[in-house]
């Protein structure tokens, strides 16, 4: 029998992990599989304890389980930690579960890849939203060195927390003082679910920004989102959420499959392909 993944999720019939590795097993010629684990929050730890009996090398986790993962797991990495949550599991040799996180990789991965000068001379980024991808978008900037972080949310609170959990680099700005508080910096990452499909749009008036930099979206359905359309119009560097989506998932694909995979042109349009109305 060929290696199984899988991505575990309640519900899970929305998630794209299975386009994106099922077009890498194709494409390598890999005999493996990757499948579909709807597990209901109370029946997670018990599934993620029957992982090896059940044929799985590993597992990615979606929502709603991936702060519960991490506790499950017996070893995790520093990100998974940091971020306080998990998207990415594995077994080794003596059946030990590992978890990682690599939303911040993926991050920072198609950040380089699409905006390579985002971080020369870079003195400031501003990050809107404090949900669970902010605390993955926050930790990739520090890892990055970005050397101040202005964060934003709707709830203050949430923000602050974040802001507790990551020192004194991340420093909370008023939602209410976002569109003053986007002059001298370098780039603007929305992390909040505003401007997605069936979400309502996201209000910001990006005049303050700076010509330069760069704006990135992590919301991917539309793939260019009305902020992102505003700043290209602007002559800002635009950067999509898509690609973020698809580099998080090569390190979960190496380990389980043995074979570091290629984000490319032709995986990305079969992607979009799935994408619909989001
Ligand atoms: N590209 C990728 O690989 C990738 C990875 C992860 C997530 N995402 C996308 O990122 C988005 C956020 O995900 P998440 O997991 O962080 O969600 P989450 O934990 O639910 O956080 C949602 C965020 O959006 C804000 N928000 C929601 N409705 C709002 C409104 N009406 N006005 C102002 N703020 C509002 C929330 O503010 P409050 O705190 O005030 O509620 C919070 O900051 C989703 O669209 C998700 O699909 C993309």
């Amino acid at each position: 029998m060929g290696i199984l993944a899988c991505v575990i999720g309640w519900p899970v019939e929305h998630s794209r992990s299975p386009v994106i590795h099922r077009y890498w097993l194709d494409q390598y010629g890999i005999d493996g599989a990757y499948e579909k684990e709807a597990v209901k929050p109370e029946d997670l730890e018990r599934f993620l304890s029957e992982l090896a009996a059940r044929g799985y090398a590993g597992a990615n986790v979606t929502l709603p389980h991936k702060e519960a993962a991490l506790r499950v797991a017996r070893i995790a990495d520093a990100a998974a930690l940091a971020i306080g949550a998990a998207n990415t599991l594995w077994l080794d040799a003596e059946g030990v579960l590992h978890a990682s996180n690599t939303d911040a990789y993926g991050f920072l991965t198609n950040l380089d890849a699409e905006a390579p000068q985002w971080n020369d001379g870079l003195a400031s980024a501003m990050v809107l939203g404090a949900g669970g991808a902010a605390r993955a978008i926050v930790y990739a900037l520090l890892a990055a060195a970005v050397p101040r972080i202005r964060l934003t949310n709707r709830t203050r609170a949430k923000a602050e927390v974040l802001a507790r959990t990551f020192g004194p680099k991340v420093e909370v700005v008023d939602w209410q003082d976002r569109n003053e508080a986007l002059s001298a910096c370098g780039l603007l990452i929305n992390t909040t679910s505003l401007g997605m499909t069936g979400q309502p749009p996201l209000d910001l008036d990006i005049a303050a920004l700076p010509k330069n930099a760069v704006v990135a979206d992590i919301v991917y359905t539309p793939l260019l989102t009305p902020l992102l359309v505003d700043a290209a119009k602007q002559g800002h560097p635009v950067v999509d959420g898509l690609g973020m989506l698809l580099h998080q998932a090569v390190p979960g694909f190496e380990r389980w499959f043995g074979v570091r995979p290629d984000v490319t042109p032709a995986l990305r349009a079969h992607v979009v392909a799935t994408l619909g109305d989001g």
